[in-house]
């Protein structure tokens, strides 16, 4: 049986009080219409189409790594109307579209696939998933004679009697594709809001003796996102989830209410997360690692064994067995070999170091490329950028950088070169050579005597 599912995303959202469409706000680093993107896709949904309005262009974009099609809603007249802008995606098809928001990404993969089969196994026209509540204001409200749902009534519609019922309409369903077309074209919006309810679609459905089906689920799955303080509520949930996902496959979190790890992050088992971690983005790190307190790794992969502290890594690689920090900054497309140390106060940036190369204080290395077993003295700079381009420094393997040298880019370094301490090399260096490039050390006797500054 064919199946889809529209997403709905056209509105800004005003109550978040934010530049940026409502959907594109991230929840442990995600959009939270990705997050509902990438459920669907693992309850098997090939065919999705996002409804857009506000802010329609950022809202592509940010979601054009995914392959969803998408429908315009150019002013939003209601969660009726948003549907029926989908229409060039729904006609002619024949099967099921399952319909979810675009700021409630809680909502689980089985979830999802329990709905599609309540709904399929019972042949429903429409099936909806809803949540029990002690308090439902706001929210539309489930009428029922006996078990059975007869339609759904908007808060701000509500008789005295129905305001009173706790059953709460979570905003996802299950429709029958043409019927659900069919009774779009009946919708008014001849309510308090004047707009055109989706929720609306349930009683004409069943005022025709279709069948309507409802599945209790758990509320916090059905939260949506209206304001900031929603906002970090799901981000909290979320974040619980994530870690202890993590913690089943075998990571130890010292302190799970203090470590952040994004949602598409993968983590190999035995590695040791102290708090204060941030992992973003496509982040993979090993198994074995140790992360100790206060790092952010993004968009980054570690591989196994390796040790971090209180360090920032963007868009890199580090090998296996290396150490990094505390306080090291390695910046985007750098790859540090395996056995490595890149100690304190070191940056790296946009560069290679072989394996087995120590960097391990105060130095900055820069659009270079450093071979194996290499040295490198406390403070020493690659000075790659001349004030208009940005230069390249070679070193070979073995080679030997003393403290505080200036490599004044573009410049090689062969193997096996030495480099005296408190050299600025603007030559090249060959292999097997000592370069010493600093002024000739001269004592003056009696100098500070003579000058009348010695302390009696
Ligand atoms: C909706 C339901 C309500 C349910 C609640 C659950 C309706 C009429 N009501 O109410 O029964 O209890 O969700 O959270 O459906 N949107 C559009 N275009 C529009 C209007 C809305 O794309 O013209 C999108 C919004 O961006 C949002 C979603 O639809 O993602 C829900 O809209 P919202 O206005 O938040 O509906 P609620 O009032 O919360
Ligand atoms: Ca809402």
């Amino acid at each position: 049986m064919y199946k889809c599912a529209l997403i709905l995303a056209a509105g800004q959202g005003t109550r978040i009080k934010s530049d940026l469409p409502k959907v594109l706000h991230k929840a442990c680093g995600k959009e939270m219409v990705n997050h509902v993107i990438d459920t669907l896709r693992k309850a098997d949904i090939a065919d999705i189409n996002v409804i857009i309005g506000k802010g329609s262009e950022l809202v592509k974009e940010k979601t054009s790594s995914r392959e969803v099609s998408y429908s315009l809603q150019a002013e939003q007249l209601g969660t009726g109307h948003a549907v029926k802008c989908a229409i060039d995606f729904l006609k002619d098809k024949k099967g099921t579209v399952a319909i979810f928001c675009g700021d409630a990404p809680l909502i689980k993969e089985e979830t999802v696939v329990s709905l599609f089969e309540e709904h399929n196994s019972n042949n429903n026209t429409a099936t909806l998933l809803t949540s029990i509540l002690d308090d439902a204001t706001g929210y539309g409200r489930i009428i029922r004679d006996g078990n059975e749902v007869l339609k759904i009534v908007e808060h701000k519609d509500c008789n005295e009697e129905e305001l009173k019922v706790t059953e709460m309409n979570a905003g996802v369903y299950c429709f029958d594709i043409e019927k659900l077309l069919e009774a779009l074209n009946k919708l008014s919006n001849n309510n308090s809001q004047g707009e055109y309810y989706l929720t609306d679609v349930i009683g004409i459905l069943k005022s025709e003796g279709e069948k309507v089906g409802a599945v209790v689920i758990d509320f916090e799955e059905t939260l949506g996102v209206n304001s900031r303080a929603q906002l970090a509520q799901v981000e909290s949930i979320l974040r619980k989830r994530i870690n202890a996902k993590h913690m089943d496959n075998g990571v130890t979190l010292i302190d799970p209410n203090n470590t952040y790890i994004g949602a598409d992050v993968i983590i190999g088992k035995d590695t040791i997360i102290y708090p204060g971690n941030v992992l973003e983005g496509n982040t993979v790190i090993g198994e074995r690692c140790m992360l100790y307190p206060n790092s952010r790794i993004n968009n980054s992969t570690i591989e196994n064994d390796v040790e971090i502290q209180s360090s920032v890594i963007l868009d890199s690689k580090v090998g296996e067995k290396t150490t990094v920090g505390p306080f090291a900054y390695i910046r985007p497309d750098s790859v540090i070999g395996s056995h490595v140390r890149i100690g304190d106060f070191v940056e790296i940036k946009k560069s290679v170091i072989g394996n087995n190369t120590k960097v391990s204080h105060l130095t900055y290395v820069g659009d270079a490329e450093v071979g194996e077993n290499c040295n490198f003295g406390c403070g020493t700079v690659t000075v790659n950028y001349d004030g208009k381009n940005k230069n390249k420094t070679i070193i070979g393997n073995n080679s030997f950088i003393g403290c505080n040298t200036n490599l004044i880019s573009p410049v090689k370094v062969e193997d096996n070169a030495y480099i005296a301490a408190g050299s600025t090399i603007t030559d090249d260096v060959k292999s097997g050579e000592l370069a010493v490039a600093r002024a000739k050390q001269r004592n003056i006797a009696g100098w500070v005597d003579k000058r009348g500054l010695l302390k009696k």
